[in-house]
């Protein structure tokens, strides 16, 4: 059997073809759930607490969520994790293990092991799930890179087939396609290059959410972009590109249900916040929802002390969410880890310097999982909203 032979066995049937390599990384990455002890996965105090950020919210009819790592639950704080989750979300966003990067890490794995720990997760605890993410032309391995456009092409349509035929019906939401602009690839289109752009052209984006609905019926889907919320050149580029995006999608009559805003916001940047408010508008007048999807606060030009800190990321938690809020189609919003230890800005700041002495405090709680006034910013920023 010839490779596009072998590739369309693996991916059409959605089998796992082990050699034994495969076989020894599968077993690792299940054993990395199977590790987490059943109370840590269980551990939880049922739907969430008067006071916390998800009931807050869903006071005012928003989802509030966070992105869950399964790997989190396997280490000593596993409990707590999971706990924590348990009490203040009402939906978890997958960070690793639904991207092609954890499913296909080899041309002969399709490993849903990480990913079945964290739809088993959610529905111990009743979360909903954010399936991030089908398609995206970053974060691809290295054996897709290799493939013919030809190749690859097949391979984004029976990945999106495999993915939603094994957890049809299991998530409320699907980030169909992550990331579609890239103005540094230097394109016209200010696309983002990659293996799925290049077997399609840009209605990679349209052929992806069509092929999305067809094996998933009923959970939103998303396109998801960064980089919109800035006051700058860059931030003007990507609105201006994706609006322009999401004209085309409307004009395909693609079944796109929101638009994916990540807010990963920065103390590196200025923000205008009326003029992020007007291009919320703009979205919501094309007829798309609007789910703020990965957010957080990059505090590394704030001052050094913590408490100084805290405060200046609470006050653009308040300022940024208080604009946001205002429009109602944004019925989700999502932060992008709920405590300091498990952010990705942590795990970036220790590879980039094991010793370093202050560590990112981007979210609502501390690595001791205590609330911190970026937690209060949030609560009182759904509190304030207008009813709806
Ligand atoms: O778990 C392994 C660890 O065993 C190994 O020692 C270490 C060093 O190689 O890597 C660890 O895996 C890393 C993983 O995060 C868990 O920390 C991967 O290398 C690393 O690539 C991965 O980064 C993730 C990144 O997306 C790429 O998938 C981040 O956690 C995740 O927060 C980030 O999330 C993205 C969104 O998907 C899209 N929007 C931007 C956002 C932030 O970059």
């Amino acid at each position: 059997m010839g490779r596009r032979g072998r590739l369309a066995h693996d991916m059409t049937s959605g089998t796992t073809l082990f050699t034994r390599r495969a076989a020894i990384a599968a077993l690792a990455s299940s054993a990395a759930v199977a590790t987490a002890p059943k109370s840590v996965l269980a551990a939880g105090l049922g739907t969430g607490r008067t006071d916390s950020l998800g009931a807050i919210a869903a006071e005012k009819g928003v989802v509030f969520g966070a992105s869950f790592a399964v790997h989190e639950t396997a280490k000593p704080q596993g409990a707590r994790y999971a706990q924590l989750y348990a009490r203040e979300v009402r939906s978890i966003t997958s960070e690793l293990e639904l991207k092609m990067s954890s499913l296909r890490p080899a041309e002969h794995i399709l490993s849903f092991d990480a990913a079945d720990g964290l739809f088993d997760f959610a529905a111990t605890h009743a979360l909903a799930v954010r399936g991030h993410t089908l398609v995206w032309n970053d974060d691809v391995p290295p054996w897709i890179k290799a493939l013919s456009t030809k190749e690859a092409g097949y391979l984004m349509d029976a990945h999106i087939e495999a993915v939603l035929e094994r957890y049809r019906g299991r998530a409320a939401v699907w980030d169909v396609v992550n990331e579609p602009i890239a103005p540094w690839d230097n394109r016209p289109d200010n696309l983002r290059a990659g293996p799925f752009l290049a077997a399609y052209g840009i209605d990679y984006i349209a052929r992806s959410f069509e092929r999305a609905r067809r094996f998933e019926p009923n959970a939103k889907l998303v396109l998801n972009e960064a980089f919109t919320e800035t006051a700058d050149e860059r931030g003007e580029t990507y609105r201006r590109t994706l609006l322009s995006i999401l004209k085309r999608l409307k004009d395909q009559a693609a079944p796109v249900d929101a638009v994916g805003l990540q807010c990963h916001l920065s103390s590196r940047h200025p923000y205008d916040f009326p003029r992020f408010a007007a291009f919320l508008h703009e979205i919501a007048a094309l007829g798309f929802e609007i789910h703020l999807t990965e957010l957080d606060v990059d505090d590394s030009a704030f001052p050094r002390l913590a408490s100084a800190r805290d405060a200046r990321v609470a006050a653009l938690y308040r300022d940024f969410l208080t604009a946001a809020l205002s429009n109602t189609a944004v019925t989700s919003v999502t932060t992008w880890q709920l405590a300091d230890h498990t952010s990705w800005m942590h795990y970036r700041a220790v590879s980039a310097n094991a010793d370093a002495t202050t560590a990112p405090r981007p979210l609502p709680f501390d690595a001791d999982f205590n609330r911190k006034p970026a937690w209060m910013a949030i609560a009182n920023a759904f509190r304030a909203m207008p009813p709806r």
